[in-house]
């Protein structure tokens, strides 16, 4: 079993909400492994941040995102940063892996003030910025397409991934 689809890019590439419509065009399943973090630890991300560090999220995340490639079938996206560990992104050859893109203006929009996700606690704009610059290769790395999402409705995104799956 594997997921029909994996979704990954930066906070406030879409990745929720273009993976809900996407599962539900499909009629499958839409899993995020944000919730499943959550889940695990029984408190909510900026919790395990602070009380546990980012290193204990991270091994969290990477667990999730295991069990989730092994023993789901429908959509799944991944937490931005998921990419980050090697072991992760080699982890996600041979699935199909679409990179949600974003600029950064649109993803300052839709983030805000980054309520949720910690790493956007101080200076979100700049902080993202890095972030997008630092993560481009390995979101291209990982991807098997890869598709903008600026100026473009959740259901447009849908069917241009559609069409290649
Ligand atoms: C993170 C992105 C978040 C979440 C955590 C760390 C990151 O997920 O996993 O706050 O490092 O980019 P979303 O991309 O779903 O917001």
């Amino acid at each position: 079993m594997a997921p029909v689809c994996v979704l990954v890019g930066a906070m406030g590439a879409g990745k929720s909400t273009v993976g809900q419509a996407l599962a539900d065009a499909l009629g499958v399943g839409f899993r995020d492994t944000d919730l499943d973090v959550e889940a695990t630890a029984g408190k909510p991300i900026p919790e395990i941040f602070f009380d546990d560090g980012e290193e204990h999220f991270r091994a969290l995340e990477h667990a999730a995102v295991i069990a989730a490639l092994e023993s789901f079938d429908g959509v799944l996206a991944l937490g931005g940063g998921a990419i980050l560990a090697e072991k992760t992104r080699a982890a996600l050859a041979g699935h199909t892996v679409v990179f949600l893109s974003v600029g950064l203006s649109e993803a300052v929009k839709r983030v805000g003030f980054g309520a949720g996700r910690p790493l956007l606690a101080v200076n979100p704009r700049a902080t993202l910025r890095h972030l997008l610059e630092q993560r481009l290769p390995l979101y291209t790395e990982v991807a098997s397409l890869t598709v903008p999402t600026d100026d473009r409705t959740p259901e447009d995104v849908v069917d241009e991934i559609r069409t290649h799956l």
